[in-house]
């Protein structure tokens, strides 16, 4: 099955990330978001995001032209009739998706694929909403999307081999590398990020260390990019904590159980870069 249309539902972060590299790569791209001010914002992100891409040479300025023309956005899923792909990146919330993917279903042309990029919802739950559950997965992308060269593929039982095909030869086209992991809360690379920061939270809460020593260790101990803290405000402290109690929701294991800390901190609205203050000060 070809690929030529794709469609993205949210244009948020992750959104407009995704609608972007889809562009990059030749799709013909539809991003809808719920009002015209967020969607306007979602765009303009992608056209400073594209032009910054072409200031530093990664692209020239004709590629940037020509992907941001590529690029039309809609308040409404019926534009999305002609998609063969759409990736969901709505917010993470199971009854809303389970909306936008029965609406879809209606939608979309029977060969089309339906894939969602949930960071720990159950993409099983997602296909069950519509009448195509071989053709649902979950493409899980990585923030900054132009920049992080993994998709991490979410196969349900429900998933045929040629949606998997299919679906591996898009990544492909984007330039990323490719896993795939079994419908289980957190995949691969959140099963594994969310204990380790957590577990900075609590050294932090403890009093082990300072929140910068903690960073340096492990950025310059371990040659990671960003210290867990930093990350964590660059993730969103929300969304982590969402992450984590859904995996404990599912798991019932104390590695998945939030820091008290940070539930407080989401709770005083400190929630990382996007709010100006997080575990650092961003204003
Ligand atoms: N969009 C496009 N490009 C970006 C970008 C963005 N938002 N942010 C940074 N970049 C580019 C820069 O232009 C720069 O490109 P260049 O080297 O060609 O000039 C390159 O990335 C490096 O950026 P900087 O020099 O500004 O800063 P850093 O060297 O600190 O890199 C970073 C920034 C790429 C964000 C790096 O710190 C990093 O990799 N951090 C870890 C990110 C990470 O772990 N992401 C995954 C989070 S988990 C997730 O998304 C899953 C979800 O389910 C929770």
């Amino acid at each position: 099955m070809e690929i030529r249309k794709v469609g993205v539902v949210g244009c948020g972060l992750m959104g407009s990330g995704i609608a972007e590299v889809c562009a990059r790569a030749g799709y013909s791209v539809i991003v809808r978001e719920v009002n015209e001010e967020l969607l306007q914002k979602g765009l303009a992100r992608i056209h400073k995001s594209l032009a910054t891409a072409a200031a530093k040479g990664k692209i020239t300025q004709e590629e940037a032209t020509q992907a941001w023309a590529r690029i039309h956005g809609t308040m409404s899923l019926a534009d999305f009739s002609g998609c063969d792909l759409v990736v969901e990146a709505a917010v993470e919330n199971m009854t809303l998706k389970k909306e936008v993917f029965a609406e879809l279903d209606g939608i979309l042309a029977p060969h089309a694929i339906l894939a969602s990029n949930t960071s720990s919802l159950c993409v099983t739950e997602m296909a069950g909403a519509t009448r195509r559950g071989d053709k649902v997965l979950g493409i899980h992308f990585f923030n900054p999307v132009p920049v992080m060269p993994l998709i991490e593929f979410v196969r349900t039982i429900l998933t045929s081999d040629d949606t998997m095909a299919a679906a591996r030869q898009f990544g492909a086209s984007l330039g990323k590398t490719m896993v795939t992991a079994k419908d289980t809360p957190g995949f691969i690379v959140n099963r594994l990020l969310i204990p380790y920061v957590l577990d900075a939270v609590r050294v932090y809460e403890e009093g082990l260390a300072t929140r910068e020593d903690i960073d340096t260790a492990i950025k310059l101990g371990l040659n990671h990019p960003m210290g867990p803290l930093t990350l964590l405000d660059f993730v969103g402290l929300d969304t982590c904590l969402f992450i984590a109690d859904a995996m404990f929701d599912e798991y019932k294991d104390r590695r998945y159980a939030a820091p008290p800390l940070l539930r407080r901190m989401v709770l005083a609205g400190q929630l990382g870069r996007k709010s100006g203050k997080g575990f650092y000060d961003y204003q």
